[in-house]
């Protein structure tokens, strides 16, 4: 039988609900006085049994009870509901002033960066940027470059045959052949491309590597042009002016041929071990177009004259950024390229 002093039930109740920690204990204090066989329900419940009047009175006082501890333990939740979300903000606060990661961005392979340099700066003295096939026909990376088939001067490039008389180009010479087919003089054009050799590799050669190209053609080109072209570019490219000298060489696309070198930019040309003691790098191959190179291209050589060049890019690179050896352009390796 429930007892009906309702005085000291409230106030344990509201001792229970004040020392509450969580929702669960919360939960138990319900039970404990709300539940179905809670405290006061019981008292509630019991009611009936009582003579009118102290229903009337004890029944008054009971659902007040009730409502005050309802309305308690409501309360109560909320609070707690309060303090479990300002728990979890403060472990889950950030400071959004604070700078956030920077995603890793990618960049441009130092071969990209001095293609594009060679590119702008030749574009500023008027040339056009013109291209063309890896894979070549016999005729344009040779005989129409006046290296006839079993000439010897064809050992000067180890080559990559393919099936159906087709190869891996060698050089980016055919596509001079390539463009003075379709256009006509005057041009001025440069030649970027990759291209292969069948060679053993070793810190200065690859078997795949860039060239760019260059031609201009027109009624009085001269080596006179050449010179000043040439220097004019690598001033450009390498922003101060560079010494440059030119040799006499040999190719078969060319008559005369020459040979350009510039002063090694690692040692100021006293000698040292990047231009093997000597002062000076070679950079490129050159000459005045060979009249049966404009012949094969369809020109009279009578009414036209110019120069030709070809220079390794990766040579460019490696001046450029003082770089010792070429596989590093090709080996993917990140702790090279991160530094461009
Ligand atoms: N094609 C030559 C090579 O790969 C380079 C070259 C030399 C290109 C002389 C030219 C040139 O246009 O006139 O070794």
């Amino acid at each position: 039988m429930a007892k009906f002093n309702l005085k000291p039930l409230k106030k344990q109740a509201q001792k229970d609900l004040n020392s509450v920690k969580d929702l669960k204990e919360l939960d138990e204090i319900f039970k404990r006085y709300l539940g179905k066989k809670g405290k006061l329900t019981q008292v509630l419940r019991s009611l009936e049994k009582l003579p009118k009047a102290k229903r009337v009175k004890i029944g008054k006082e009971a659902n007040q009870l009730k409502n005050f501890l309802g309305i308690k333990v409501n309360q109560k939740v909320e609070d707690l509901k309060e303090k479990v979300r300002k728990k979890t903000e403060e472990r889950e606060w950030i400071d959004v002033t604070q700078p956030g990661k920077k995603p890793v961005l990618g960049h441009l392979h130092p071969l990209t960066l001095v293609k594009r340099k060679t590119e702008e700066n030749f574009q500023a003295i008027g040339f056009s940027v013109v291209e063309g096939p890896e894979m070549e026909k016999e005729w344009y990376n040779f005989d129409a470059l006046n290296i006839p088939k079993d000439h010897p001067a064809r050992d000067l490039w180890d080559t990559f045959y393919l099936k159906n008389g087709l190869l891996l180009r060698t050089h980016t010479s055919p596509v001079q052949i390539r463009f003075m087919e379709n256009n006509n003089p005057p041009l001025r054009i440069i030649i970027p491309g990759r291209i292969f050799r069948h060679e053993a590799t070793d810190a200065s050669h690859e078997i795949n590597f860039y060239q760019v190209e260059g031609l201009m053609v027109g009624k009085d080109v001269s080596a006179a042009n050449f010179k000043a072209i040439i220097q004019e570019f690598f001033n450009r490219f390498f922003e101060k002016p560079i010494k440059i000298r030119i040799r006499p060489s040999y190719f078969p696309f060319t008559e005369p041929s020459f040979e350009v070198d510039m002063i090694c930019l690692n040692c100021g040309g006293k000698g040292c071990s990047a231009c093997q003691q000597t002062g000076w790098l070679e950079m490129m191959g050159a000459g005045m177009v060979h009249p049966n190179v404009l012949k094969n291209s369809g020109l009279n050589p009578k009414n036209w004259q110019g120069f030709a060049f070809g220079m390794g890019l990766d040579r460019l690179a490696m001046m450029k950024y003082k770089i010792n050896d070429i596989r590093l352009f090709y080996s993917g390796d990140l702790r090279f390229l991160n530094q461009f």
